[in-house]
């Protein structure tokens, strides 16, 4: 399957597994890498920017495949060393790097000196033509449906990807809700060079968090999903679970007036007492509504290969026979 993403990163298959906080070690990154897509290694998840160069050792170690890694520029009351981060992924040999959150700009001078294609994750036409004029190889455009930060927009990929297709001259992956083959040829056919997945791969034979997590995508529906932090502009999309519950009565109860202390403690610092610990009720945690179409855990390889299987079966057999006198 060729297209201007397959070609643009040298990998197989137009597919991308997205960072994803505590899930995106290099376990999974190299499995979705091996089976011929794009493998991300979350940089922030790394505690310090030495630690990231030993993760992108180990994947180096797992695969001989192109693998990225992402830099979320999100709001923290502390800045990470961005500067550092990078200076391990150059010497890492990195050469694609997912960015997402803030604007990039101050960091792509020494990202695209160094030879990296930099994928910069949006969830609007707007700050995708903006990548567009800053210099970014290719836009990863989120939707609404997404797991994680969906912005404050809310327009679902359906009218979202084919708004980009009518703006953007370089690439763009389709990103959120996407789980299976019949929506990577929607995606295709939207306008979309590809497809960039996170929650799906969470539910993978390979994804190095804890089975609870696992069990509760397997469990949880399309109508499971919640958004916090929406009076702070910084909407999550969310699992349900007793602790959202929570925020979003403190949501409701402080209305305008919330502040990011009245909640904290429920959503930030959760990934490590979820992921690795299993502790489902411990806070919020990303999830996309494609969880209400996640039924199995495959291994990487299962669920890349048997997607582009079924969808050059729809392509060249369904599809086809509309077209035919
Ligand atoms: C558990 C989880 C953690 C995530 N963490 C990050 C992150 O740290 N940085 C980032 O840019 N995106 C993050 N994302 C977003 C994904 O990279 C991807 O854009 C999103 O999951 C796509 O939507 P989907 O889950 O519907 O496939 C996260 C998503 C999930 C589900």
């Amino acid at each position: 399957m060729k297209t201007r993403i397959t070609e643009l990163l040298g990998i197989k298959y137009p597919i991308i597994q997205g960072g994803m906080h505590h899930v995106g070690y290099a376990e999974l990154a190299a499995a979705v890498s091996n089976a011929g897509g794009l493998g991300i290694i979350t940089g922030l998840t790394q505690k310090t920017p030495a630690d990231l160069g030993q993760e992108i050792a180990r994947c180096h170690d797992m695969t001989d495949k192109p693998f990225g890694v992402n830099l979320t520029f999100l709001p923290t009351f502390e800045e990470p060393p961005y500067d550092g981060y990078i200076e391990e992924i150059i010497k890492g040999g990195i050469k694609i790097v997912e960015t997402a959150g803030r604007n990039p700009e101050p960091y792509l001078p020494v990202l695209k000196e160094a030879g990296i294609k930099v994928i910069h994750k949006c969830t609007s036409v707007r700050h995708s033509l903006k990548a567009e004029k800053i210099g970014c190889d290719a836009v990863s455009v989120d939707g609404f449906e997404c797991g994680g930060h969906p912005g404050e927009d809310d327009i679902p990929n359906m009218i979202l990807l084919p708004r980009a297709a009518e703006e953007l001259s370089i690439p763009f992956v389709a990103s959120g809700g996407i789980g299976n083959a019949k929506q990577l040829v929607a995606a295709l056919a939207l306008g979309a060079d590809g497809i960039n997945m996170g929650t799906r791969f969470i539910a993978t034979k390979e994804a190095p968090v804890h089975q609870n997590v696992k069990d509760a995508i397997l469990a949880a529906s399309e109508l499971d999903t919640r958004l916090v932090m929406r009076p702070l502009r910084n909407t999550e999309r969310v699992l349900a679970n007793s602790a959202v519950e929570r925020v979003i009565e403190i949501e409701r109860e402080k209305g305008p007036d919330l502040k990011i202390d009245d909640i904290a403690d429920l959503v930030a610092g959760v990934y490590p007492k979820v992921m690795n610990d299993g502790e489902m009720d411990s806070g919020a945690w990303s999830c996309g509504m494609v969880a209400g179409l996640i039924n199995d855990v495959p291994t990487c390889q299962e669920l890349i290969e048997g997607m582009v299987a079924e969808a050059k079966s729809i392509i060249g057999g369904n599809l086809a026979a509309l077209v035919e006198d």
